[in-house]
């Protein structure tokens, strides 16, 4: 077995006692977590646990109202997703955020796009051309496959545009990818090749953060397993040790580990 699998790595990104409130609901009571080079650990929690508010609050969306985010051990402010981008974190939002006018290339390179070179790219012009050979590239690369790459991504099925979405987190990513429920809208097949892409993102060294209510899939493809509840924090596993049932019941308290923070 690799160091991978057993989720070994450095500790890339961590989160240390997170309060996050929206007016009287407190969805994060400080809330730990704690991502690794080269791992593949799933966050999971029941409805309402906290789940997507801690990957907004780590990927620059929502700002914590208290507690610290330390990336390779420094402690860092991350006040929007550019500040993340720029620390190399990039996120798949449960919430789709693709620009459905645009085709797939334009898509991945949304907010990042390639100017001509010379006084055109001065004036603003795009290099249309050199977007769309890398992001044919990529797509190769990461096994996105589709039948057309000219169309825009509002004329494309729920799962092709979750998968131009996953590969354009993964494309830019150099730390961490955090992916709300990637797979949630996917056929089998589909479903397939992004775990594959998680997994070939894994071992590339990149830490990948994935949610998801799946336990098959999370105890297929994760290295670890990190559980929120209420909030908090409740447990930690590595798959190689857990049963569904561990899952269930850190989820759901019936089974209460060690305070887990
Ligand atoms: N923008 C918001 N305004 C008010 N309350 C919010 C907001 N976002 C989240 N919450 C509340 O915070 C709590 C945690 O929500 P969150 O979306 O983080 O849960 P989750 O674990 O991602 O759930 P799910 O599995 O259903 O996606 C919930 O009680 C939710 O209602
Ligand atoms: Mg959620």
């Amino acid at each position: 077995m690799t160091e991978n699998s057993s989720g070994g790595g450095e500790i890339a990104l961590e989160a240390r006692n997170l309060v996050k409130r929206y007016g009287s609901v407190e969805a994060l009571r400080g809330a730990s977590f704690t991502a690794r080079a080269g791992e593949v650990v799933a966050l999971i929690g029941d409805n309402g646990a906290g789940k997507s508010t801690l990957v907004k609050c780590l990927s620059g969306a929502e700002i914590p109202d208290s507690g610290e985010i330390l990336l390779d051990g420094r402690t860092i402010s991350l006040d929007s997703p550019t500040a993340a981008r720029a620390h190399g974190i990039e996120t798949v939002y449960q919430d789709l955020a693709v620009a459905p006018d645009l085709d797939p290339a334009a898509n991945l390179f949304l907010g990042r796009e390639l100017r001509r070179k010379g006084i055109l790219g001065k004036l603003g012009m795009l290099d249309k051309g050199a977007m769309r050979q890398q992001a044919v590239t990529e797509f190769a690369r990461l096994g996105v496959q589709l039948q057309n790459a000219d169309v825009s991504i509002g004329s494309l099925s729920g799962g092709q545009r979750q998968s131009v979405a996953v590969a354009r987190s993964v494309v830019w990513a150099s730390k961490v990818v955090f992916m709300d429920e990637p797979t949630a809208a996917l056929g089998v097949v589909q479903r397939e090749r992004v775990l594959d892409v998680i997994k070939k993102v894994r071992d590339t060294g990149i830490s990948v953060v994935l949610i998801s209510h799946n336990m098959p899939e999370v105890l297929s493809v994760a290295d670890r397993i990190e559980v929120l509840r209420l909030g908090r924090r409740v447990a930690r596993f590595t798959s190689a040790e857990a049963t569904l049932e561990d899952l269930v019941g850190a989820m759901t308290g019936a089974l209460s580990q060690e305070d887990a923070a």
